[in-house]
């Protein structure tokens, strides 16, 4: 059904820029408990592998959004799934797969904030920079991508191609 996919970021690169990522946030989270917030559906296997190398005490938490685009991209953006645990206080990371005109995480990070955490970063694997439309500080990138459609590793084109387990390109 994916036809054309290439490989952008085999599974090893991955991998090792994964743990390096696990070992920068292990160093700046040393003695402390970090609430992990996992953005639905996109970020879990990016989040898992992460989780996985990483030594620091962690509470983990799932969130869904889901932005509405007509023509345009709107930005508009609702909550699916919200969290179930108070974040006020905590040192919280979002984790997500991908920031592309960077309105979803510019929301997350709006809406999290109001709940007052003692502190809020944001991890991303994939970072299609040129695409962006709002400025959000990312605190952790795996890899600054081309404006080419991913797929792989958590993304999806239509569903499919999520279980990839490299990052990929829908090459046109
Ligand atoms: P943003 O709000 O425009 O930054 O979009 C972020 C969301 O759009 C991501 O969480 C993905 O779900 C989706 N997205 C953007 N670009 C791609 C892509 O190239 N492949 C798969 N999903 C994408
Ligand atoms: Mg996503």
């Amino acid at each position: 059904m994916l036809e054309n996919v290439k490989v952008l970021y085999g599974e090893e690169a991955v991998q090792e820029r994964i743990a390096q990522l696990a070992k920068q946030i292990d160093e700046d989270y040393a003695e402390k408990t970090l609430t992990v917030i996992c953005v639905l559906k996109g970020a879990v296997f990016f989040t898992v592998d992460l989780l996985k190398q990483m030594k620091t005490q962690v509470s983990l938490e799932m969130m869904q959004v889901s932005s509405y685009e007509g023509t345009e991209t709107t930005g508009k953006i609702t909550i699916k799934k919200d969290l179930e645990q108070d974040i006020s206080g905590k040192d919280v990371l979002i984790v997500e797969d991908i920031v592309d005109t960077g309105y979803t995480l510019q929301y997350l990070k709006e809406y999290l904030q109001t709940k007052q955490p003692n502190s809020l970063k944001i991890a991303v694997l994939t970072d299609k920079a040129e695409r962006r439309k709002v400025d959000v500080k990312l605190d952790y990138t795996g890899f600054v991508i081309p404006n080419e459609f991913i797929v792989g590793y958590g993304m999806d084109y239509d569903e499919i191609g999520r279980n990839l387990p490299y990052i990929g390109y829908i090459k046109s």
